[in-house]
Parts: structure tokens; C-alpha cells; sequence
């Protein structure tokens, strides 16, 4: 029946370079296997910014790993599909397809990927063990369109080809690692909480920065982020992720202005910044979702649920259109209730 509506309810009539469909990651832990992420979907169209917002531990790195098919270990995809212009389906890709999926496609900058380049290496050398490792034979050319990136990015290419990553800032270093996720080639560009450990100057120069990658390299183009600032500062759409089914997506100022799952408006009320009114901030009450506390059964946010019905115990909401271009899995109705 998911699948059904999945496929009936596409919010917009537009090519797909990316589909996740119904996935369910799990981790094992010591009450058995427990899911991170579940029953996810998202589609991300080319040429637009997606945005993936949810509380800390709603599963967004999970999920974006699971992406490249590199959930690491104890995790695992137990069901769902990622299919891939091109590539077909990620989560059957193994071994040195799978190798070439990533980077050559998909373009992954980690969270604190600040920190995640190797400490010994020039970004030069470590930009040729990459080549090396995609079995990129024209060395040279790598480098010349690494030294290209490298300028788009607003750096000095020699400079940092011949630098360790201690001689570089913590923004030199995330642009280092858009370069690097985009100097493959890829078409698909990954960003895990890309600002989130920068100062407030540095985030907006690396927004900028995505926001011109993305177009000049006609991108198709995910940001995950806890940061609904982000969100509305860069992304066109939006998908909101709270452990189970996304309780929301839709274009980003509609679902910023006119949020209409209880879990978003709750989000976004916790969040004075985006309407600008302090006073108008409340805190969301209850706990973010955790492995172990998730229910299994009816709706996952309903414990912290306002308008909670009976029926949000019983049943899991499906992801279904609601109106052009937004879905919602919801059990309460989307007009009149909640204004
Ligand atoms: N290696 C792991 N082992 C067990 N549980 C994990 C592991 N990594 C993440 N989790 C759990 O999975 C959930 C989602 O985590 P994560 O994907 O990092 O969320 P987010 O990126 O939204 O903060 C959290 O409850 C987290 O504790
Ligand atoms: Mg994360």
C-alpha cells in the first residue's frame, strides 16, 4: 500500500536523480536491532537544494550515509531502495562499483568533515590517493580541475594543495571538503552539517560557496542539517525527518511559513530566528527521538504531540500529498485544526 501511494503521490511532476524509497536503517545494539531511520522517503530533483532538518538523533547522518550504502557497522539497511540515475539501486551496489559510486556520483562532505582529512598528508597528496583510489588515470588532470575547485571555492590553489590541514581554518577546510566531494565529477553533492561547527562569518561564506557549486555544476544537491537558519536561507525544498516516516516535505518557504505537521510548527516555534520574534520562541517539549524510546507502533511523534488522537497510538501515519507539491504524514487534519 506504501508503495502505491509513494508512487501515485510524487509532489511534483519533475525528473528524480535521486529516490529513496521506504528505507529502514538499523543499528544493533544490546536490546537487538533498532531502527535509526524508518520507512523514509525523499526524492532530490536536479538542479534543486533539498534541505534535511530534524532534531539531533532523528536519523539524518544515518540516513545520509545509507545514501553512499556506508552505514557503518553495527548499522545496516534492512529494507527500502535508493535508486540513482545511472546507478540503479545503491544498497545492491558492492566492491569496486560501488567504489566509483561514490565521488564519481555521489559527493559526500561529512559532518566535522573539518577534521576528517588526514593529518599527515598534504591536501595534494591526499587529493592524489583519491584519484588513485577511483582509478583516475590522468593524474594531472585531476589536479587541474582540483586547482580549478580549489578557485571557485575562493582559495588559492597552490597554496593549498601544499598545506596540512592544521595550517588551514575550520572554513578552508570545509570548502576543502566540498572540493574534494565534487572533484570526481560528481552530480550528486552530500553536505552533513556542513556549518554547524563554524562561526556565523564562516557559514555564510560556505552557504555561498554551495549555493554557486550547486549551480555553476548543476547540481543535484542535499544539506543536512539541524539548523532550520540553514534551511531557509539556502534550500528550495524541504524534508523534515523525525525517526520515522518524514512527518513533512514541500517547498521550503511553504513549509517554513505555513509548516503543517505538528512536529515542523513545533521545530520551527523552537526556532525565534526564522521568525525573528524572541518572544515568540517556545521550547519543544520532550525528548528528540532515541533508539531505544521510539514507539513501534502509531505515530512516533505523538508523545510530544499537542494534538494527539487516539488513533496516532494505533496507527502510522502514511506519507501522502495533501496538497500540490506537500506531503504530510499526519493524522490530524492539515486545515482549520492546526491555524
Ligand atoms: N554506530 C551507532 N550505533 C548505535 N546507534 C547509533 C550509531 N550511530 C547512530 N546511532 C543512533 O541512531 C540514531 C540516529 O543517529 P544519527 O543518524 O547520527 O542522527 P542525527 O544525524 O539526526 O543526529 C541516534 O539515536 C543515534 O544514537
Ligand atoms: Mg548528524
Amino acid at each position: 500500500m506504501t508503495e502505491t501511494i509513494q508512487q501515485t503521490d510524487r509532489p511534483v511532476d519533475q525528473p528524480v536523480e535521486v529516490s529513496v524509497s521506504d528505507l529502514t536503517v538499523v543499528y544493533r545494539t544490546d536490546l537487538g536491532e533498532l531502527p535509526a531511520v524508518s520507512r523514509a522517503s525523499i526524492d532530490l530533483v536536479p538542479g534543486q537544494i533539498t534541505g534535511l532538518v530534524g532534531e539531533s538523533g532523528s536519523g539524518k547522518s544515518t540516513l545520509a550515509l545509507a545514501m553512499l550504502n556506508a552505514v557503518p557497522s553495527p548499522g545496516r539497511i534492512s529494507s527500502g531502495s535508493i535508486t540513482v540515475t545511472g546507478l540503479g539501486d545503491v544498497t545492491k551496489l558492492a566492491g569496486r562499483k560501488l567504489r566509483h559510486a561514490r565521488g564519481g556520483t555521489l559527493g559526500y562532505v561529512f559532518q566535522a568533515s573539518q577534521n576528517s582529512l588526514n593529518p599527515l598528508k598534504t591536501i595534494g597528496k591526499q587529493l592524489l590517493d583519491l584519484g588513485r583510489a577511483h582509478d583516475v588515470r590522468d593524474l594531472r588532470a585531476l589536479v587541474r580541475r582540483a586547482a580549478q575547485l580549489i578557485s571557485e571555492v575562493g582559495l588559492d590553489p597552490d597554496r593549498v594543495l601544499d598545506s596540512y590541514q592544521h595550517e588551514l581554518s575550520g572554513g578552508m577546510r570545509q570548502r576543502i571538503g566540498i572540493v574534494l566531494a565534487l572533484v570526481l565529477n560528481a552530480r550528486v553533492l552530500i553536505l552533513d552539517e556542513p556549518t554547524t561547527a563554524l562561526d556565523v562569518l564562516s557559514q555564510a561564506a560556505v552557504l555561498d560557496i554551495v549555493r554557486r557549486v550547486h549551480r555553476d555544476s548543476g547540481l543535484t544537491t542535499l544539506i543536512v542539517t539541524h539548523d532550520l537558519g540553514v534551511v531557509s536561507e539556502i534550500a528550495d525544498r524541504l524534508v523534515v525527518m523525525y525517526g520515522g516516516p518524514n512527518p513533512e516535505e514541500g517547498p521550503a518557504t511553504a513549509v517554513l511559513h505555513e509548516p503543517s505537521h505538528p512536529y515542523t510548527r513545533a521545530l520551527i516555534g523552537a526556532m525565534a530566528r526564522i521568525v525573528g520574534d524572541i518572544s515568540a520562541a517556545r521550547v519543544l517539549p520532550g525528548r528528540p527521538p532515541d533508539l531505544t524510546t521510539v514507539p513501534r507502533q502509531g505515530c512516533v511523534f505523538r508523545d510530544r504531540c499537542p494534538l494527539a488522537m487516539p488513533v496516532c497510538a494505533e496507527e502510522e501515519p502514511e506519507l501522502v500529498q495533501w496538497t500540490p507539491g506537500r506531503r504530510r504524514a499526519c493524522h490530524v487534519e492539515p486545515t482549520g485544526v492546526l491555524s
